[in-house]
C-alpha cells in the first residue's frame, strides 16, 4: 500500500547513515505533502531552519516559494514538496556528487510512490539531476527554465519543469520577475499533462 511504503521509507530516511551529511544534520528532510499530488516540487536541500525543524522550505525561501505557488493559483498542501539531498550541507554548501548518488534512491522511491503528473525542478541542482534520471541532456539551467518536457522518470510519466530556485531569487531580485513568471506558467502545463482531462477523454 501506498502509505506503507511511504512510512517505511520516512523510516529509513530518518535512520540513514549512507552519506557525511548525516554526522552533521540535527534532523533529516524527507518531504511533505499528500501522497497522491499531482504536482511534485523538488528542492535542492534542507537549509538551516529546515535541518531544525525537519520539514522542506520553511525559512525565507519557503516563504517565497508559498507565494510562488499562490501566483499559479496552487495551495502548498496540494503539491509535494522535497529535495535532491534529505540532509543539510554544513553551512549551506552546495551538496557533493557523492552525497547526491547516495542519496538519489529515496527521490526515485518518492516519484514511483508519489507518481506525480508534473515535477518541477527548483534550481540547478535539481534541474540537472532530474534531467539526468530522464535520460535527458541538461542544457543549463537559463535554457532549461520555463520549459516543460515530456519525461520518463522511473517507470513514471512526467512533465518535467524546471525553474529556477527561490533562494537564488532572494539574493538576486532580477530573478525574481523570471520565477514569477515560470511559475505562471505552471497552470497550463498542469492542464496539458498527462491525466489532464481533454475533449478526446469525453467522446
Ligand atoms: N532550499 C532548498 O533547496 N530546500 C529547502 O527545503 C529549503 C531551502
Ligand atoms: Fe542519507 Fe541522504 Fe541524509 Fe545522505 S543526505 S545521510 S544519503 S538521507
Amino acid at each position: 500500500m501506498r502509505e506503507e511504503e511511504y512510512k517505511r521509507l520516512v523510516e529509513e530516511i530518518r535512520n540513514c547513515t549512507k552519506c557525511r551529511l548525516h554526522a552533521t544534520r540535527k534532523n533529516p528532510v524527507p518531504g511533505e505533502g499528500p501522497l497522491d499530488a499531482d504536482i511534485m516540487l523538488v528542492g535542492e536541500a534542507p537549509g538551516k531552519r529546515e535541518d531544525e525543524l525537519g520539514r522542506p522550505f520553511v525559512g525565507r525561501a519557503g516563504e517565497l516559494l508559498n507565494a510562488l505557488l499562490g501566483l499559479a493559483g496552487l495551495r502548498r498542501e496540494d503539491v509535494y514538496i522535497t529535495n535532491v539531498v534529505k540532509c543539510r550541507p554544513p553551512g549551506n554548501r552546495d551538496p557533493r556528487e557523492d552525497e547526491i548518488a547516495a542519496c538519489l534512491p529515496y527521490l526515485i522511491r518518492q516519484i514511483q510512490i508519489i507518481a506525480p503528473k508534473v515535477i518541477v525542478a527548483l534550481g540547478r541542482h535539481a534541474g540537472r539531476t532530474l534531467y539526468s534520471l530522464a535520460g535527458k541532456k541538461w542544457p543549463g539551467i537559463k535554457r532549461a527554465h520555463g520549459r516543460a518536457i515530456p519525461a520518463r522518470i522511473a517507470g513514471v510519466s512526467v512533465t518535467l519543469y524546471a525553474t529556477y530556485h527561490p533562494a537564488a531569487a532572494l539574493y538576486n531580485p532580477e530573478l525574481r520577475s523570471v520565477l514569477e513568471e515560470d511559475f505562471r506558467k505552471l497552470p497550463s502545463i498542469i492542464g496539458g499533462g498527462r491525466r489532464g482531462k481533454s475533449l478526446l477523454d469525453f467522446f
